[in-house]
């Protein structure tokens, strides 16, 4: 494996701020390419013009863009098709419209019967639950949880196993036929676990066929290949701004065929509709009933081409691998450091590019300004959005959470090794 994945060159090229910081935030956040940029910039420069409206050639053009961008996303993010994805502004958004979806019935539809129905997703009776689990972070926790709560459902939680792995014995013994919908996320951003999701959908679907899945992607994709159909998943989210290295303020949502055409979307307005009377409307039976009022087309358009970025120039595969090079080195280093306590999993096949830790007799906070006012390492600290986890695990009053390096393609072996050394210091 080389020092980095990228030529140092590229590197500041593409990602200016790799030359001034050790950029370790990025499960956070990420860079964002310059390729990226200039996507966005030349959308605003060459064809800034609405999409879904106009028919002359500029917006053709626009319209085409914005299409094709959502096709690269869907296939080369998730393995899915276009007409299952679903572009929102974030992960949370995705959750949201999800929860709305399984609450809210699709409008009687106009003249399109196609479309027509009076049940939300799924037809709720007496008795019936959600699943989710204690790793969560809070915006695949409290939709389902607020949810629960208004329809008056039960609320169920997995517990992982002492690594903070979620597994598939966990999820037999927890569902039954009443478990309408599972939700759960496919990396730990608090733990950087890489959870066994295939076998964890299939002994969800085994044990009751007719249970929803849906996998929080937020700290997967973009860092690894992801092939929805492959996991056997019914809905698949991630924040475009994450792993997929996209403008802020975007994101997706796959959603498998059969469900979309039952979906009702919580923003109608312009642009979702085929029809409207005095008395009724008729929404548009695809996936473009999403897109209510002008999307954010720049940044959409930079998602994809953040896709293309990722994995044409750079490589998925490789990103995965270059990541978990870079984890245990890491945590080979980490552990010969006395005073540090890890946590995650010891097998480094079951990490993500995602290492936390606290400090012996340090406020884990304390440990992250340190970090930066002294090396310009810029990690995050706290409870990074997981309450229950952090209180599950115990570390919420010690420490105030955990201290998180995150990882991404432009991390060198050179910022691990500056990384460990001002952690040596900071240790004494
Ligand atoms: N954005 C949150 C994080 O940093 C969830 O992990």
């Amino acid at each position: 494996m080389k020092d980095s994945l990228i030529s140092k060159n590229a590197r500041i090229q593409q990602f200016p701020l790799t030359g001034k910081y050790i950029y370790f935030d990025n499960s956070a956040t990420t860079l964002t390419p310059r390729s990226v940029v200039n996507a966005q910039r030349s959308y605003y420069e060459e064809y800034c013009v609405n999409i879904e409206r106009g028919n002359y050639r500029l917006a053709q053009r626009a319209d085409k863009a914005y299409e094709s961008s959502r096709a690269q996303v869907a296939r080369l993010l998730l393995g899915c098709l276009p007409q299952e994805f679903l572009f929102t502004r974030n992960f949370t958004e995705s959750a949201n419209l999800v929860a709305y979806a399984l609450e809210h019935p699709l409008a009687d539809n106009g003249r399109k019967k196609r479309f027509s129905s009076r049940q939300p997703l799924i037809a709720w009776h007496r008795g019936d639950s959600i699943l989710c689990t204690v790793m969560e972070h809070h915006s695949n926790f409290l939709p389902w949880m607020r949810l629960a709560k208004r329809l008056n459902l039960e609320f169920n939680v997995v517990t992982p196993d002492s690594q903070g792995v979620l597994q598939p014995d966990a999820f037999i013994r927890a569902v039954n036929k009443k478990t309408r919908f599972v939700a759960f996320q496919h990396v730990s951003n608090a733990f950087g676990v890489i959870h066994p999701v295939g076998d964890i959908v299939r002994s969800i679907k085994k044990k009751n066929p007719q249970a929803l899945i849906f996998i929080d992607g937020a700290q997967a994709a973009g860092h690894m290949p992801v092939d929805v159909n492959a996991l056997g998943c019914d809905f698949y989210a991630f924040s475009g701004h994450k792993g997929p290295l996209g403008p802020k303020g975007t994101g997706g949502l796959m959603v498998k065929d059969a469900l979309l055409a039952k979906f009702h979307p919580f923003c109608i307005g312009g642009g979702t509709v085929l029809d409207v009377t005095l008395r009724d409307y008729t929404l548009k039976n695809d996936y473009q009933r999403f897109d209510g009022g002008t999307p954010y087309i720049p940044g959409l358009i930079g998602l994809g081409a953040a896709a293309e970025y990722l994995s044409r120039r750079i490589g998925l595969a490789k990103i995965k691998a270059h990541e978990r090079f870079l984890v245990e080195k890491l945590i080979k280093g980490m552990r010969l450091i006395d005073g540090v306590q890890l946590y995650g999993p010891a097998e480094s096949k079951m990490r993500a590019g995602i290492v936390t830790f606290n400090l012996k007799k340090w406020l884990c906070h304390d440990v992250s300004m340190a970090l930066d006012e002294k090396y310009h390492i810029l990690t995050r600290a706290g409870h990074h959005c997981c309450i229950p986890a952090m209180r599950f695990f115990d570390i919420l009053k010690t420490y105030g959470g955990n201290v998180r390096v995150s990882l991404h393609c432009y991390n060198t072996e050179r910022e691990v090794e500056v990384f460990l050394e001002a952690l040596r210091e900071l240790a004494g």
